[in-house]
């Protein structure tokens, strides 16, 4: 028993630190977003005055709301690509 919880433990540690450490490919990610993110909205809606968005983490929430509101249904690191490609070119968090 102690055994099982240990490697359950183990496991989800393990899958917490993989995502935390998904790297985003800005490359990609541009890609991405100039394929599946323009029908809406173009690229100013992220340098316009008053964006909603304001620090890191309110830009990967965005980036998982819209692309799961349009059935995008992205990978962990397709999300990872397109935060990392808003991020450089856009919103500049540290
Ligand atoms: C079905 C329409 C639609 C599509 C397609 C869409 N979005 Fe959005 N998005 C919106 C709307 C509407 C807003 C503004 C929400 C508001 O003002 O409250 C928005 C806002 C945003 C913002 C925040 C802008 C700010 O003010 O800081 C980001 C980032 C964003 N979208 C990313 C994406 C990405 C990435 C994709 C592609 C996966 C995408 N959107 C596709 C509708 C869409």
């Amino acid at each position: 028993m102690a055994n099982k919880t240990l490697l359950i433990t183990t496991l989800l540690l393990t899958l917490h630190a993989a995502n935390a450490l998904a790297e985003g490919d800005a490359q990609k990610g541009q890609v991405l977003v100039d394929n599946n993110c323009v029908s809406c909205h173009d690229h100013s809606i992220y340098t316009r005055p008053n964006h909603i968005v304001t620090s890191y983490g309110e830009l990967v929430a965005r980036v998982e709301f819209c692309e799961t509101q349009n059935g995008k249904n992205w990978s962990a690191q397709q999300i990872a690509d397109a935060v990392s490609y808003l991020n450089k070119a856009f919103y500049k968090f540290k």
